[in-house]
């Protein structure tokens, strides 16, 4: 039952309409409908809006709220940690406790010698942080020139200055009339070019191939997510991440992994990279640091890396933020990845891939719109084609996945369609305290979506 009535959502929802500029939204619908839904509860794997109605939210609202809504224990170990030492800075040498606790106990979670933080509020940050610092280490030993950086086609990395400018889905781009200097994209995923295979036709589009025609000197580093999420849930082939961890030693070059998404267990392991045994020179981390109770983020480098910059510079590190170590948020952070390991999260994630997909071979075999299912652990997708025998996609008037969240709404079930490029593709990351009943529910209420969507649009002409 809702405990709000009429007037107050109605009232609610023009207040939104009027005063709250949407990120990532139509504003143009926005402005027409108001807000589609505005929720005001979360408890596991579900949310409850102003009408009293719950969904699954099978994408844990932005990737993010990696161990479920309505964890009590981060509210009270935030109030404690405001009730002592809400803030205070960490510029000028000064530090706090709870920094240093999370500091250590990430260390003992992340790969490889990846020992050292610097903290920011969010992924994009994390990421601008990356492209500075590789920058700047470059510059600190004397090769300024080596300064470029290399993303992939499809990727997402944020929307501050460089991260937008690293991303590699255009519609980014094209929001604003300036860019960052110094990024260039790569085709993804070409793993026998980036052995070095000169003969495939796509070779100039591989890193490598940018590697070599642009000169490795003046390439600072490259960043990849180790699966592409924003857009569309791309899992690369097997040895792809270590491909690319090859060619950046053989030429000197920085390896960024973009672990937004993919970190704090949601793909079964606790970072993406520690799918293929590849370890970054730098790793940029938010989102289920504090399964998004709080703003949060983290670049992890090396102790190397670190090391060589305090050995060549007596000069002061010229980056920070006002919230880098913020207290409040360390605390949460602390006990976020406290509730991960003891409840096995990560371990679940792994355990429940299994059950997803089976999941999509049921949908695949009942529906002959739906195609091209994966996942990794509870990261997973699956696309929309007219004809999926023939590999013919649906036009994009037709707007098949755009329909088909529509569905899934109405059914009470949050999903995401990512439609760049003129995909059709619905990607799911559910909380990782999902259980296999619950996702059982989640594939019959995307079946019944889907069938209807097949009414609607499979046999409709455009
Ligand atoms: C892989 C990746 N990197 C970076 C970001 C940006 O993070 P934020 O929105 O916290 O700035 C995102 C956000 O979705 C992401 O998915």
């Amino acid at each position: 039952m809702s405990k709000y009535n009429e007037e107050t959502i109605n009232k609610l929802r023009e207040l939104d309409r009027r005063h709250y500029l949407h990120p990532t939204t139509s504003l143009k619908e926005h402005q027409e409908n108001g807000p589609k839904r505005i929720f005001t509860e979360g408890k596991g794997i579900y949310l409850t809006d102003v009408n009293g109605d719950q969904y699954i939210d099978a994408l844990s609202s932005l990737w993010n709220v990696n161990i479920g809504h309505g964890r009590k224990e981060l509210g009270e170990v935030a109030s404690k940690q405001m009730g002592k030492l809400a803030y205070s800075s960490s510029f000028n040498n000064l530090s706090h406790e709870t920094v240093i606790q999370l500091s250590e106990k990430l260390a003992t979670i992340t790969p490889g010698d990846l020992n050292v933080f610097f903290y920011t509020s969010g992924g994009s940050e994390s990421n601008d942080t990356a492209f500075k610092l590789v920058r700047h280490y470059w510059k600190m030993k004397g090769k300024p020139e080596k300064k470029k950086i290399i993303g992939l086609e499809r990727a997402y990395h944020g929307i501050t200055m460089g991260a937008t400018s690293a991303t590699g889905i255009k519609q980014f781009h094209n929001m604003t009339n300036s860019l960052a200097p110094d990024f260039l994209h790569a085709a993804a995923h070409k793993t026998n070019c980036e052995y070095g295979d000169k003969s495939d036709s796509d070779f100039s589009r591989s890193i490598r191939g940018i590697i070599e025609n642009e000169g490795p000197e003046s390439i600072a580093a490259v960043i990849v997510e180790p699966i592409q999420g924003a857009g569309g849930v791309i899992i690369p082939p097997e040895d792809y991440l270590e491909a690319v961890r090859e060619l950046c030693d053989q030429y000197g070059i920085l390896m960024i992994a973009d672990e937004v998404i993919c970190g704090f267990g949601r793909t079964g392991k606790m970072f993406g990279v520690d799918n293929w045994n590849v370890v970054p020179d730098l790793m940029c981390i938010a989102k289920g640091i504090t399964s998004g109770y709080i703003p949060l983020g983290a670049v992890a480098i090396s102790e190397r890396l670190r090391d060589s910059l305090s050995e060549v510079s007596n000069d002061v590190f010229f980056h920070g933020f006002t919230y880098s170590g913020h207290p409040t948020a360390c605390a949460v952070a602390l006990k976020n990845i406290e509730i991960l390991q003891k409840e096995k999260l990560t371990e679940n994630a792994r355990n429940l891939e299994s059950v997803l997909q089976k999941g999509f071979k049921y949908l695949e075999e009942k529906h002959s719109i739906f195609t091209k299912p994966r996942a990794k652990g509870l990261l997973g997708a699956f696309e929309l084609f007219e004809d999926r025998e023939e590999n013919i996609p649906f036009a994009p008037e037709k707007m098949a996945a755009q329909k088909l969240v529509e569905e899934c709404l109405t059914r009470k079930l949050i999903v995401r369609a990512v439609t760049f490029g003129g995909t059709n593709i619905i990607a799911l990351s559910p909380p990782l305290v999902i259980t296999r009943v619950e996702i059982e529910n989640l594939i019959d209420i995307l079946s019944n979506s889907i069938q209807a969507l097949e009414k609607s649009v499979k046999f409709q002409s455009v």
